[in-house]
């Protein structure tokens, strides 16, 4: 029998719409299935994917459902919430995005679904660990796309900055999916070859980096896109599909992932970006990088600022 590939979405905004239309264009997935409380607006959506459909090589459908379609599938999809405003951090919507978690947790839970949670929410680690928490299922089965936006922004950055593809370029945005994210910069590499190696061989060129300005301007860009247009919506769109694409294909690929900490990193009980191995089982393992001294600090103050927040979540 030939596999079908199930994919519900919840939240129908512009961050749910976009992530099924990158679904619907890299073609993995068969069917794509809408839950919002909004429904008239999640069929308008859906119906607008699927006119796209039309033109795709391969069959798909796209539909609205309810939580009975979570019980077959193979990845659900969380991207409701509150949009942030001009000049609102990510943080700044917990306490309405968590009241919107609160009326999705049980029927998810009840849907019977064993596939991957992936949750894009923001503040995404906080919704990340919340959803963790209280479907009570298995730290593997639940992750946010975390700081995996935030290092195709960074990798966009250097891009411009060297000239190099970003995809010859190895880095990772870690810590918080907001303005307390870091970067390991000891463990950028550039065609293999250690940025801070670069830097020193070549003074005129990747000498004049300014690491501050690469890490402001990375931390940025989401506000940036926000004050222009209201929203972003394609770059996290076509991460989450690249990330379904890793699981649904047992790629053993290795993202930025807001995944549970257990000891790792000298953090416990929290869920914040990290490098991780991603398979059919969804996080399959984290990878521990040595962080030097300055780096480690930045990474346990990323840390603080989400664990002060879980801590409001919880009142
Ligand atoms: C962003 C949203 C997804 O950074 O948090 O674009």
């Amino acid at each position: 029998m030939i596999q079908s590939r199930k994919i519900v979405i919840i939240g129908a905004g512009h961050v749910g719409s976009h992530c099924g239309y990158s679904l619907l264009t890299q073609g993995d997935v068969n069917e794509i299935v809408y839950i919002d409380i909004d429904r008239d607006k999640a069929e308008a959506q859906a119906g607008d994917i699927a006119d796209a459909g039309c033109f795709m090589p391969h069959p798909i459908s796209v539909r609205v459902g309810d939580y009975k379609d979570c019980r077959d599938a193979d990845i659900v999809v969380l991207a409701a919430g509150v949009p942030r405003k001009e000049g609102q951090t990510r943080l700044d919507t917990m306490g309405d995005s968590i009241k919107v978690m609160k009326e999705i947790v049980d029927p998810l839970k009840g849907s019977g679904f064993e596939g991957i949670l992936i949750c894009i929410s923001n503040p995404a680690d906080i919704i990340a660990y919340y959803m963790m928490k209280h479907t009570g299922w298995p730290k593997n089965r639940v992750l946010s796309t975390g700081t995996s936006l935030d290092t195709a922004r960074l990798k966009r950055v250097l891009k411009e900055a060297i000239g190099v593809d970003p995809r010859s370029i190895q880095c990772f945005s870690m810590g918080e999916h907001g303005d307390s994210s870091m970067i390991p910069f000891s463990h950028i590499t550039i065609g293999g070859k250690p940025l801070r190696e670069l830097m020193l061989e070549n003074p005129q060129t990747y000498g004049t980096l300014d690491l501050d300005c690469i890490l402001e301007r990375t931390r940025r860009i989401g506000m940036d896109i926000v004050i222009g247009k209201g929203s972003t919506e394609f770059g996290i769109g076509t991460v989450l599909a690249d990330m379904v694409k890793a699981i649904l294909h047992n790629e053993h690929r290795i993202m930025p992932v807001s995944t549970l900490l257990e000891g790792e990193y000298g953090q416990e009980d929290i869920c914040v970006g990290v490098p991780a191995i991603i398979s059919k089982k969804g996080v399959e393992k984290i990878m521990e990088l040595n962080l030097n001294q300055s780096e480690k600090q930045l990474f346990e103050q990323s840390c603080d600022i989400i664990r002060k927040h879980m801590a409001l979540a919880q009142q």
